[in-house]
C-alpha cells in the first residue's frame, strides 16, 4: 500500500490516510488501496471497531486536483463511483467506523468521514465542502449524507458557499459528535473508541443497520425493521450476561 497505512490493534483497527506530503489528498489509487483494505478488514473477526484517520497535521484535503485536469465526462463518472463504492462500503460495514479528524478536513475527506458511524474532531480542526471553489460540487456522497446529517438548510449554506466551519461550528450542527481540544484528542478519543470495542458486536452491528437501512424507509417499515433486529439480538448466546450483572450488582457490564 502506498497512499494508506494500517495498525491492527485486535479489535480496534486504525487506518490512516498517508499522504503526508500532499496532505492526505484522495487520488484514484488511493480510494482502490481503501476499498481492498476495508474488504480485508470486513473477513476479520476480531475486529470491531475502525478509525479512519490522517496521518500528519491533516485529516484530509480533499480530491487530488491534480487528476481533475485529466478528467473527461466518463473517467469523472467512474470517480466519483470510486468514491461512493468506498463511502458506501464503509455505510455497509458490520463493523463500527469512527472518523479521527485530527485535522482539516476537506471535500472528499470530509465525504468520507461523513459515511462514518462517529466522529471525533480536533477543536482546531476546520471542516468544509470547498468544491464550488473549484466550480465543482461534492462526489463521494456528501450532498445526500450532508442533508441527513446537520439538515437541507445548513447543508446548502456549507455546499454554495463552501466556507470552512469550525471543529465548535460542526459539533454544534451535529456535523461531529465530539470537540477535543489537541492536548487531551487522544486520550479521550482512545477512551471513546475502548468504551466501543467493549461492546457486543453483534449488538452494535444491528444498530448500525437499523439506523441505516431504517433512515432510508418510510416510518412503518424503519419500526419493522428494528422490531425484526430487536428480536435478532436475543439469538446472542451470551445475551442475559448483561441483564444479570445489572440484576446482581446493580452495574452495567458493557
Ligand atoms: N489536491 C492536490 N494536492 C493538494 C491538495 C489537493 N486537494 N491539497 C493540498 N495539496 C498539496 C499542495 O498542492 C502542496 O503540494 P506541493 O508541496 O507539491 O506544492 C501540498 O499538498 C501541501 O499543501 P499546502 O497547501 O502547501 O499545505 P498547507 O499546510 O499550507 O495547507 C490545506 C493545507 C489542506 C489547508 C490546503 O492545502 C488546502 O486548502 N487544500 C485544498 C483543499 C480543497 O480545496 N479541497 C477540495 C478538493 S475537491
Amino acid at each position: 500500500m502506498d497512499t494508506i497505512s494500517a495498525k491492527d490493534e485486535g479489535e480496534i483497527f486504525w487506518v490512516y490516510l498517508d499522504r503526508e506530503k500532499k496532505k492526505n489528498a484522495i487520488n484514484t489509487q488511493m480510494l482502490r488501496e481503501l476499498l481492498y483494505q476495508l474488504d480485508v478488514i470486513e473477513q476479520n473477526e476480531k475486529v470491531k471497531v475502525v478509525v479512519i484517520t490522517g496521518k500528519g497535521d491533516v485529516f484530509c484535503a480533499g480530491a487530488d486536483i491534480n487528476e481533475f485536469l485529466n478528467l473527461n465526462v466518463l473517467n469523472a463518472y467512474e470517480f466519483s463511483k470510486l468514491g461512493k463504492l468506498v463511502t458506501e462500503r464503509i455505510e455497509k460495514s458490520a463493523k463500527i467506523y469512527v472518523a479521527l479528524i485530527n485535522g482539516h478536513a476537506f471535500g472528499g475527506g470530509l465525504e468520507l468521514a461523513m459515511a462514518c458511524d462517529l466522529r471525533i474532531s480536533q477543536l482546531k480542526s476546520e471542516l468544509g465542502l470547498p468544491e464550488i471553489k473549484l466550480g465543482i460540487f461534492p462526489g463521494f456522497g456528501g450532498t445526500q449524507r450532508l442533508v441527513k446529517l446537520v439538515g437541507k438548510g445548513r447543508a446548502f449554506d456549507i455546499i454554495l458557499t463552501g466556507r470552512r466551519i469550525t471543529g465548535e461550528e460542526a459539533r454544534n450542527i451535529g456535523l461531529v459528535n465530539y470537540v477535543f481540544g489537541e492536548e487531551e484528542f487522544y486520550d479521550e478519543s482512545l477512551k471513546l473508541l475502548k468504551e466501543l470495542a467493549a461492546k457486543p458486536i453483534a449488538t452494535l452491528s444491528l444498530i448500525k443497520r437499523v439506523i441505516n437501512d431504517g433512515s432510508d424507509l418510510p416510518l412503518h417499515y424503519g419500526l419493522s425493521v428494528e422490531s425484526l433486529a430487536w428480536g435478532m439480538t436475543f439469538s446472542r448466546s451470551d445475551i442475559n450476561d448483561g441483564f444479570e450483572e445489572f440484576l446482581k450488582r446493580k452495574k452495567y457490564k458493557y
